[in-house]
């Protein structure tokens, strides 16, 4: 069995330190993708006190140069990838309307939950053929869901923030785009790990751990999860695109 090489981007924090964590823990070699290096070298070290291998790669899903850079040692390190995880993600809205957000904040938000995922993958997608069966994971959002946006009876009927939402609704069509590009040597699937206890978004606190916030990114990315591809799930089950 070949080693699995795992990529996580904004993997140095939150739910993508903790997914690094899980699969490194159940024998995954990590590569922890962080924009930052002193932190993405202080998460390394809590992983490998952790017992688990674990290499740094530099990489700012909104910079192409380092995302090319980050393929290429990659492909003269370890020549392939198993699982790219797109984990990296911001939420720069802070309740501000719809009819008055600037555009510098929705084109933030799409610069990283949905140009830097799509970059990512692409520039990836040569290294997981070599390492074919391989899996995409596109951390998403309920938030994201058009069904659930839409539908007067769900709790998000009320949730309204234009730019975050778009991007990670825009997430979701490049996973089912790339899934029915990709298939079968590689899945392509879009998961919800729900309101999570993270930094993530400034002042939002969620309700759920870190732990179960990973959980089902966790689920799809270990080596024996079955393999489905152009899905959008959490925990609970399936999610409406
Ligand atoms: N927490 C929730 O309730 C929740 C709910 C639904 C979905 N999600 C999704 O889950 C994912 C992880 O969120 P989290 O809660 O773990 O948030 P978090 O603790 O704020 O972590 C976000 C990670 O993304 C990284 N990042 C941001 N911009 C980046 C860029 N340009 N290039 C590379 N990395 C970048 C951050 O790096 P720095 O440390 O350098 O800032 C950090 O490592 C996101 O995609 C988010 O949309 C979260």
């Amino acid at each position: 069995m070949k080693q699995t090489n795992t990529l996580i981007t904004g993997a140095d924090k939150g739910i993508g330190f903790e997914t690094a964590k899980e699969l490194g823990q159940r024998g995954q070699h990590i590569l922890l993708g962080a924009r930052n290096a002193q932190r993405g070298q202080a998460a390394i070290e809590k992983l490998r006190a952790a017992g688990v291998a674990a290499d740094l790669i530099l990489l700012d899903v909104t910079d192409q140069t380092t995302i090319d850079q980050a393929a290429q040692t990659i492909q003269d390190r370890w020549g392939y990838l198993t699982v790219l995880i797109n984990n990296a993600g911001v939420a720069l809205d802070h309740h501000e309307a719809p009819e008055k957000m600037p555009m510098a904040v929705i084109r933030a938000d799409f610069d990283v939950n949905f140009f830097g995922a799509v970059a990512v993958a692409q520039t990836m997608i040569p290294l997981l053929r070599q390492g074919q069966p391989a899996k995409i994971i596109n951390v998403s959002s309920n938030m994201g869901s058009l069904g659930l946006a839409s539908d007067p009876k769900s709790r998000f009927y009320r949730a309204n923030s234009l730019g975050y939402q778009s991007s990670k609704a825009a997430l979701n069509m490049a996973t089912i785009s790339l899934s029915k590009a990709l298939a079968p040597e590689i899945t392509v699937n879009a998961v919800n790990p729900g309101y999570t206890a993270t930094e993530f978004g400034g002042s939002w606190a969620g309700e759920q751990t870190v732990a179960e916030g990973a959980a089902k990114i966790v689920d799809l990315a270990r080596d024996e999860a079955p393999r489905v591809t152009g899905q959008f799930v959490e925990t609970a089950g399936q999610l409406p695109w």
